[in-house]
């Protein structure tokens, strides 16, 4: 089969489409026929081996998470899924044709597998965060860096939930915050004014990772009310920082119930090929991306 591999940490041309060895379902896992790949910032930060300190990985090594496609082989003790079913999940390797899965939901409906593919890891970390953070209904949500893959799960499920968000995001994507129910300002010179301007912060996410740390603290006026997702730096000020945690299948069980009832949808900005994998993530870390990217398969 074809399968986006690197042999060595790197720029994005360290990416290689090459043959390789299938991979097979253990016990616990499905196989599936990679229809589409979520392209998320993790699979660069580990192809330029921002984790070997962590999370060391052995190189040749496969590159993305997300997946959308159908079951062709189940491994031992799977009785709920059959071989043909569409599903999306999350395993390793998946900018592949085929892929193995550890944990995976049906796509409900007619949804496309190539939009499917974009929702795993981003539903799975805006859940974690809005329960972290502990923000309740009736309560304002201030999102910083709301335009992106996680901000857009954030925004609907928070509306979902009767919390109020602000967001912020850059100029052109001021619209796009307004259409998922938020309340829209831009980042940059003056915005915590602009945003004390759209009402009291009760909690905060950083998403972006863009260094504002001590104004989402002034600005809810509590470090146990600001969670961030992308600054390492952030206990510095008391604030958490929120990694991987291990709830996805009930994340993936809550994102198929969310796009069934129609509460949830992130649109895919642009779609790639396999060859096309190092162009996927150069446009993802430009930083910019509204809603999702994904190679399809
Ligand atoms: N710790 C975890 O569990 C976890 C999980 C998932 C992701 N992450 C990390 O979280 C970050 C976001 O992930 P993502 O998938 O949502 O990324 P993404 O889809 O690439 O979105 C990035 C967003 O950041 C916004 N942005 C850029 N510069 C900004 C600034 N100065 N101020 C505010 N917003 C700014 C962009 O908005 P505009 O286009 O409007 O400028 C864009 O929408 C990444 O660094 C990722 O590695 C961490």
């Amino acid at each position: 089969m074809k399968k986006v591999s690197f042999a060595e940490f790197g720029g994005p041309e360290v990416l290689r489409l090459v043959d390789a060895e299938e991979p097979h379902a253990g016990p616990g896992q499905i196989r599936i026929a990679v229809r589409a790949a979520g392209v998320n910032p993790v699979d660069w930060r580990i192809r330029e081996g921002q984790f070997q300190q962590a999370h060391p990985i052995e190189l040749p090594a496969g590159v993305g998470q997300d997946a959308a496609g159908v079951v062709d082989e189940i491994g031992e003790g799977i009785t709920d899924f059959a071989i043909g079913d569409r599903v999306f999940g999350e395993g390793s390797s998946t900018y592949a044709e085929f892929a193995v899965l550890t944990a995976w939901a049906r796509i409900p409906g007619e949804l496309s597998f190539e939009e499917a593919a974009g929702y795993p890891s981003v539903v799975e970390t805006a859940l974690r965060i809005i329960d972290q953070v502990g923000v309740r209904p009736g309560q304002t949500l201030l999102v910083s860096g709301a335009s992106g893959g996680v901000g857009s799960a954030v925004l609907q499920i928070a509306r979902e939930r009767g919390i109020t968000v602000i967001g912020t995001a850059g100029a052109s994507n001021q619209d796009y915050l307004r259409s998922l129910g938020a309340l829209a300002t831009t980042y940059g010179e003056g915005w915590v004014e602009r945003v004390r301007r759209l009402g009291r912060v009760d909690a905060a996410l950083d998403l972006a990772g863009s260094g504002v740390i001590g104004e989402l603290v002034e600005l809810t006026g509590d470090p146990r009310q600001v969670i961030t997702i992308a600054d390492l730096g952030a206990p510095e000020f008391g604030v958490r920082f929120s990694g991987v945690a291990g709830s996805m299948p009930a994340a993936l069980d809550e994102a198929a119930d969310l796009l069934a009832r129609g509460k949830l949808h992130i649109p895919v900005e642009k779609s790639y090929s396999l060859a096309d994998a190092a162009a996927a993530h150069i446009d993802s870390r430009a930083g910019h991306t509204r809603g999702r990217r994904v190679i399809v398969v």
